[in-house]
Protein backbone atom coordinates (compact mmCIF):
# COMPACT_ATOMS: atom_id res chain seq x y z
CA UNK A 1 0.00 0.00 0.00
CA UNK A 2 1.27 3.52 -0.81
CA UNK A 3 -0.31 6.84 -1.25
CA UNK A 4 1.06 9.96 -2.86
CA UNK A 5 -0.68 13.22 -2.49
CA UNK A 6 -0.41 15.90 -5.70
CA UNK A 7 -1.25 19.71 -4.51
CA UNK A 8 -2.14 21.65 -7.03
CA UNK A 9 -4.97 20.52 -10.26
CA UNK A 10 -3.57 22.78 -12.89
CA UNK A 11 -1.64 20.97 -16.04
CA UNK A 12 0.91 20.03 -14.14
CA UNK A 13 -0.55 18.46 -11.03
CA UNK A 14 -3.01 16.74 -13.13
CA UNK A 15 -0.34 15.05 -15.85
CA UNK A 16 1.38 14.08 -12.93
CA UNK A 17 -0.91 12.01 -11.52
CA UNK A 18 -2.60 10.62 -14.65
CA UNK A 19 1.06 9.57 -15.12
CA UNK A 20 1.42 7.86 -11.97
CA UNK A 21 -2.38 6.35 -12.28
CA UNK A 22 -1.48 4.89 -16.02
CA UNK A 23 1.61 3.41 -14.76
CA UNK A 24 0.59 2.33 -10.99
CA UNK A 25 3.26 3.76 -9.02
CA UNK A 26 1.06 3.92 -6.07
CA UNK A 27 -2.42 2.14 -4.61
CA UNK A 28 -3.91 5.52 -3.75
CA UNK A 29 -3.20 8.76 -5.65
CA UNK A 30 -4.80 12.28 -3.82
CA UNK A 31 -5.05 15.65 -6.03
CA UNK A 32 -5.65 18.66 -3.72
CA UNK A 33 -6.91 21.95 -4.87
CA UNK A 34 -8.47 25.30 -3.44
CA UNK A 35 -10.66 25.38 -6.33
CA UNK A 36 -14.35 23.98 -5.65
CA UNK A 37 -14.64 20.82 -7.54
CA UNK A 38 -11.61 20.92 -9.87
CA UNK A 39 -9.98 18.05 -8.04
CA UNK A 40 -13.42 16.10 -7.95
CA UNK A 41 -13.98 16.41 -11.07
CA UNK A 42 -10.24 15.57 -12.49
CA UNK A 43 -9.99 12.33 -10.40
CA UNK A 44 -13.53 11.41 -11.89
CA UNK A 45 -12.17 11.86 -15.56
CA UNK A 46 -9.10 10.00 -14.96
CA UNK A 47 -11.17 6.65 -12.48
CA UNK A 48 -13.33 6.30 -16.09
CA UNK A 49 -9.84 6.12 -18.32
CA UNK A 50 -8.90 3.37 -15.87
CA UNK A 51 -10.57 0.52 -18.06
CA UNK A 52 -9.18 2.14 -21.11
CA UNK A 53 -6.22 2.13 -19.87
CA UNK A 54 -5.83 -0.58 -17.73
CA UNK A 55 -5.26 0.79 -13.92
CA UNK A 56 -6.96 0.48 -10.54
CA UNK A 57 -4.88 3.54 -8.96
CA UNK A 58 -7.44 4.50 -6.11
CA UNK A 59 -7.85 8.60 -7.12
CA UNK A 60 -9.26 10.92 -5.09
CA UNK A 61 -10.18 14.44 -5.74
CA UNK A 62 -9.89 16.84 -2.40
CA UNK A 63 -11.19 20.27 -2.30
CA UNK A 64 -8.87 21.80 0.54
CA UNK A 65 -9.39 18.76 2.40
CA UNK A 66 -6.38 17.63 3.65
CA UNK A 67 -7.38 15.09 5.80
CA UNK A 68 -8.04 13.15 2.53
CA UNK A 69 -4.45 13.26 2.41
CA UNK A 70 -3.32 11.93 5.13
CA UNK A 71 -0.59 9.49 5.39
CA UNK A 72 0.73 9.96 2.27
CA UNK A 73 4.39 8.57 1.53
CA UNK A 74 4.93 10.97 -0.92
CA UNK A 75 3.54 14.25 -1.70
CA UNK A 76 4.36 16.89 -4.75
CA UNK A 77 3.53 20.47 -4.49
CA UNK A 78 2.66 22.13 -7.52
CA UNK A 79 0.52 24.79 -6.37
CA UNK A 80 1.02 28.36 -6.90
CA UNK A 81 0.83 30.69 -10.05
CA UNK A 82 2.61 29.79 -13.67
CA UNK A 83 4.49 32.08 -15.64
CA UNK A 84 3.43 33.89 -18.60
CA UNK A 85 5.35 34.46 -21.77
CA UNK A 86 8.49 36.74 -20.67
CA UNK A 87 8.09 36.09 -17.26
CA UNK A 88 11.05 34.52 -15.66
CA UNK A 89 9.92 31.90 -13.11
CA UNK A 90 12.27 34.16 -9.92
CA UNK A 91 9.16 37.02 -10.79
CA UNK A 92 6.41 34.24 -9.08
CA UNK A 93 8.17 33.88 -5.94
CA UNK A 94 6.11 36.79 -4.10
CA UNK A 95 2.72 34.88 -4.52
CA UNK A 96 4.21 31.11 -4.85
CA UNK A 97 6.07 31.22 -1.54
CA UNK A 98 3.26 32.31 0.12
CA UNK A 99 1.07 29.27 -1.18
CA UNK A 100 4.46 26.79 -0.31
CA UNK A 101 4.30 28.16 3.43
CA UNK A 102 0.36 27.35 3.81
CA UNK A 103 0.91 24.04 1.93
CA UNK A 104 3.42 22.40 3.77
CA UNK A 105 2.54 23.52 7.02
CA UNK A 106 -0.95 21.17 6.22
CA UNK A 107 1.64 18.53 5.15
CA UNK A 108 3.22 18.39 8.04
CA UNK A 109 0.23 18.08 10.13
CA UNK A 110 -1.37 15.11 7.97
CA UNK A 111 1.67 13.31 6.65
CA UNK A 112 4.32 13.36 8.59
CA UNK A 113 6.32 10.69 7.41
CA UNK A 114 6.14 12.10 3.78
CA UNK A 115 8.91 13.12 1.20
CA UNK A 116 7.86 16.26 -0.48
CA UNK A 117 8.93 17.06 -4.06
CA UNK A 118 8.46 20.78 -5.05
CA UNK A 119 7.77 21.84 -8.84
CA UNK A 120 6.45 25.25 -8.01
CA UNK A 121 8.42 27.81 -9.48
CA UNK A 122 10.83 29.60 -8.71
CA UNK A 123 11.65 25.85 -7.61
CA UNK A 124 15.19 26.35 -5.66
CA UNK A 125 14.12 28.63 -3.55
CA UNK A 126 10.79 26.83 -2.70
CA UNK A 127 12.36 23.62 -2.08
CA UNK A 128 15.14 25.60 0.71
CA UNK A 129 11.81 27.21 1.87
CA UNK A 130 9.54 23.45 2.38
CA UNK A 131 12.66 22.68 3.86
CA UNK A 132 12.91 25.40 6.43
CA UNK A 133 9.31 25.77 6.99
CA UNK A 134 8.67 21.99 7.22
CA UNK A 135 11.93 21.43 9.49
CA UNK A 136 11.61 18.27 8.02
CA UNK A 137 15.57 16.38 7.66
CA UNK A 138 17.34 17.31 3.98
CA UNK A 139 16.92 14.02 2.60
CA UNK A 140 13.15 14.14 2.60
CA UNK A 141 12.93 18.07 0.12
CA UNK A 142 13.72 17.22 -2.71
CA UNK A 143 13.10 19.71 -5.80
CA UNK A 144 12.27 18.58 -9.35
CA UNK A 145 14.03 20.86 -11.60
CA UNK A 146 17.03 18.98 -12.59
CA UNK A 147 15.05 15.68 -13.79
CA UNK A 148 13.42 17.85 -16.34
CA UNK A 149 15.78 20.11 -17.68
CA UNK A 150 17.78 16.69 -18.39
CA UNK A 151 14.58 15.08 -20.39
CA UNK A 152 14.67 18.54 -21.83
CA UNK A 153 18.75 18.73 -22.85
CA UNK A 154 18.48 15.21 -23.91
CA UNK A 155 15.83 16.19 -26.52
CA UNK A 156 17.78 18.48 -27.66
CA UNK A 157 21.14 16.35 -27.89
CA UNK A 158 19.08 14.06 -30.01
CA UNK A 159 18.08 16.42 -32.47
CA UNK A 160 21.73 17.54 -32.63
CA UNK A 161 23.22 14.35 -33.05
CA UNK A 162 20.15 12.65 -35.27
CA UNK A 163 20.87 9.77 -32.57
CA UNK A 164 17.61 7.70 -31.07
CA UNK A 165 16.45 9.28 -27.81
CA UNK A 166 16.68 6.93 -25.68
CA UNK A 167 20.05 6.12 -26.55
CA UNK A 168 20.95 9.89 -25.08
CA UNK A 169 22.37 10.32 -21.52
CA UNK A 170 22.60 13.49 -20.27
CA UNK A 171 22.58 15.43 -17.11
CA UNK A 172 21.63 19.51 -15.93
CA UNK A 173 22.48 20.60 -12.68
CA UNK A 174 22.44 24.07 -10.88
CA UNK A 175 19.79 26.17 -10.55
CA UNK A 176 16.46 25.35 -12.56
CA UNK A 177 16.38 28.90 -13.97
CA UNK A 178 16.98 30.22 -18.18
CA UNK A 179 20.17 31.47 -17.19
CA UNK A 180 21.35 29.30 -14.21
CA UNK A 181 20.83 26.03 -15.64
CA UNK A 182 24.19 24.11 -16.54
CA UNK A 183 23.83 21.25 -18.58
CA UNK A 184 26.68 19.33 -18.69
CA UNK A 185 28.27 18.76 -22.30
CA UNK A 186 30.95 17.20 -20.87
CA UNK A 187 29.35 13.98 -19.84
CA UNK A 188 26.35 14.21 -22.02
CA UNK A 189 26.77 10.33 -24.33
CA UNK A 190 25.26 8.46 -27.17
CA UNK A 191 24.87 4.77 -26.06
CA UNK A 192 28.47 5.55 -24.11
CA UNK A 193 29.93 7.55 -26.49
CA UNK A 194 30.79 11.17 -26.12
CA UNK A 195 28.53 13.56 -28.00
CA UNK A 196 31.10 15.28 -29.63
CA UNK A 197 31.49 12.26 -31.81
CA UNK A 198 28.34 12.35 -33.48
CA UNK A 199 27.52 16.38 -33.99
CA UNK A 200 29.77 19.79 -34.24
CA UNK A 201 30.72 21.78 -31.54
CA UNK A 202 28.03 24.90 -32.38
CA UNK A 203 25.14 22.22 -32.72
CA UNK A 204 25.86 20.80 -29.09
CA UNK A 205 26.56 24.53 -27.96
CA UNK A 206 22.84 24.99 -29.58
CA UNK A 207 21.93 22.80 -27.93
CA UNK A 208 22.70 23.41 -24.72
CA UNK A 209 21.32 26.84 -25.59
CA UNK A 210 17.54 25.31 -26.46
CA UNK A 211 17.62 23.52 -23.09
CA UNK A 212 18.45 26.34 -21.27
CA UNK A 213 15.67 28.51 -22.42
CA UNK A 214 13.41 25.28 -23.16
CA UNK A 215 10.75 26.26 -20.11
CA UNK A 216 10.27 29.67 -21.79
CA UNK A 217 10.22 28.57 -25.25
CA UNK A 218 7.13 26.27 -24.29
CA UNK A 219 5.71 29.43 -22.47
CA UNK A 220 6.21 31.43 -25.78
CA UNK A 221 4.25 29.05 -27.74
CA UNK A 222 1.36 27.41 -25.18
CA UNK A 223 1.14 30.88 -23.56
CA UNK A 224 1.15 29.09 -20.17
CA UNK A 225 4.01 27.30 -18.33
CA UNK A 226 4.16 23.68 -20.34
CA UNK A 227 3.00 20.34 -18.15
CA UNK A 228 3.47 17.25 -19.90
CA UNK A 229 7.14 16.66 -19.56
CA UNK A 230 7.31 18.84 -15.56
CA UNK A 231 4.12 16.39 -14.56
CA UNK A 232 5.55 13.20 -16.29
CA UNK A 233 9.07 14.25 -14.42
CA UNK A 234 7.51 14.63 -10.81
CA UNK A 235 5.71 11.20 -11.11
CA UNK A 236 8.92 9.37 -12.56
CA UNK A 237 10.47 10.83 -9.41
CA UNK A 238 7.70 9.37 -6.99
CA UNK A 239 8.38 5.99 -8.80
CA UNK A 240 12.09 6.26 -7.88
CA UNK A 241 11.18 6.56 -4.55
CA UNK A 242 8.13 4.23 -3.54
CA UNK A 243 10.11 1.54 -5.56
CA UNK A 244 12.95 2.35 -4.04
CA UNK A 245 14.83 2.19 -7.56
CA UNK A 246 18.17 4.11 -6.13
CA UNK A 247 18.30 5.85 -9.84
CA UNK A 248 20.64 8.91 -9.89
CA UNK A 249 18.50 11.26 -10.74
CA UNK A 250 19.85 15.59 -10.90
CA UNK A 251 17.33 16.84 -8.41
CA UNK A 252 17.59 20.06 -6.24
CA UNK A 253 19.23 19.11 -2.66
CA UNK A 254 20.21 20.50 0.23
CA UNK A 255 23.96 21.53 0.03
CA UNK A 256 26.68 21.40 3.39
CA UNK A 257 29.57 21.38 1.87
CA UNK A 258 29.06 19.63 -1.72
CA UNK A 259 30.23 20.99 -4.53
CA UNK A 260 31.68 24.09 -2.23
CA UNK A 261 27.94 25.17 -1.65
CA UNK A 262 26.18 25.19 1.77
CA UNK A 263 23.05 26.38 2.60
CA UNK A 264 21.30 26.39 -0.29
CA UNK A 265 18.91 24.07 -2.62
CA UNK A 266 20.44 23.62 -5.93
CA UNK A 267 20.49 20.80 -8.76
CA UNK A 268 23.04 18.07 -8.14
CA UNK A 269 22.80 14.28 -9.44
CA UNK A 270 21.79 12.10 -6.40
CA UNK A 271 20.67 8.25 -5.66
CA UNK A 272 16.47 8.41 -5.08
CA UNK A 273 14.98 5.62 -3.34
CA UNK A 274 12.93 5.16 -0.40
CA UNK A 275 14.48 7.29 1.82
CA UNK A 276 14.47 9.99 -0.95
CA UNK A 277 17.83 11.85 -1.06
CA UNK A 278 19.38 9.00 0.00
CA UNK A 279 23.10 9.79 -1.52
CA UNK A 280 24.74 12.84 -3.10
CA UNK A 281 26.96 11.78 -6.09
CA UNK A 282 30.09 13.71 -6.23
CA UNK A 283 30.90 13.63 -10.03
CA UNK A 284 34.15 15.77 -11.62
CA UNK A 285 32.86 18.99 -13.42
CA UNK A 286 35.40 20.63 -15.79
CA UNK A 287 36.85 23.89 -14.60
CA UNK A 288 34.76 25.94 -16.75
CA UNK A 289 31.55 23.61 -15.20
CA UNK A 290 32.73 24.59 -11.98
CA UNK A 291 32.81 28.25 -12.17
CA UNK A 292 29.11 28.24 -13.79
CA UNK A 293 28.21 26.11 -10.99
CA UNK A 294 29.66 28.81 -8.49
CA UNK A 295 27.76 31.40 -10.64
CA UNK A 296 24.61 29.81 -10.51
CA UNK A 297 24.52 28.71 -7.02
CA UNK A 298 25.44 32.72 -6.04
CA UNK A 299 21.92 33.25 -8.44
CA UNK A 300 20.09 31.03 -6.42
CA UNK A 301 21.19 32.67 -3.06
CA UNK A 302 20.07 35.92 -4.47
CA UNK A 303 16.61 34.63 -5.16
CA UNK A 304 16.34 32.66 -1.62
CA UNK A 305 17.25 36.13 -0.30
CA UNK A 306 14.25 37.76 -1.48
CA UNK A 307 12.43 35.48 1.15
CA UNK A 308 13.64 37.33 3.66
CA UNK A 309 12.98 40.37 2.32
CA UNK A 310 9.10 39.56 1.84
CA UNK A 311 9.61 37.32 5.59
CA UNK A 312 8.29 34.20 4.21
CA UNK A 313 11.29 32.95 6.32
C1 LIG B 1 9.15 24.48 -16.83
C2 LIG B 1 8.53 24.93 -15.56
C3 LIG B 1 7.70 23.86 -14.94
O1 LIG B 1 10.38 24.51 -16.92
O2 LIG B 1 9.48 25.40 -14.68
O3 LIG B 1 8.42 24.11 -17.75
Amino acid sequence: MSKVTVVGAGAVGATCANVMACREVASEVVLVDIKEGLSEGKMLDMYQTSTLMDFDTKLVGATNDYKKTANSDVVVVTSGIPRKPGMTREELIGTNANIMKGVVEQIVKYSPRAIIIVVANPMDTLTYLALKASGLPKNRIIGMGGALDSSRFKCYLAKATGANINNIDGMVIGGHGDTTMLPLLSKATVNGVPVAQFASKKKLQEAVQATMVGGATLTKLIGTSAWYAPGAAAAMMVEAILHDQKKMIPCSCYLEGEYGQSDICIGVPAIIGRKGIEKIVKIELTKDEAAKFAESAAAVRKTNNVLHEIKAL
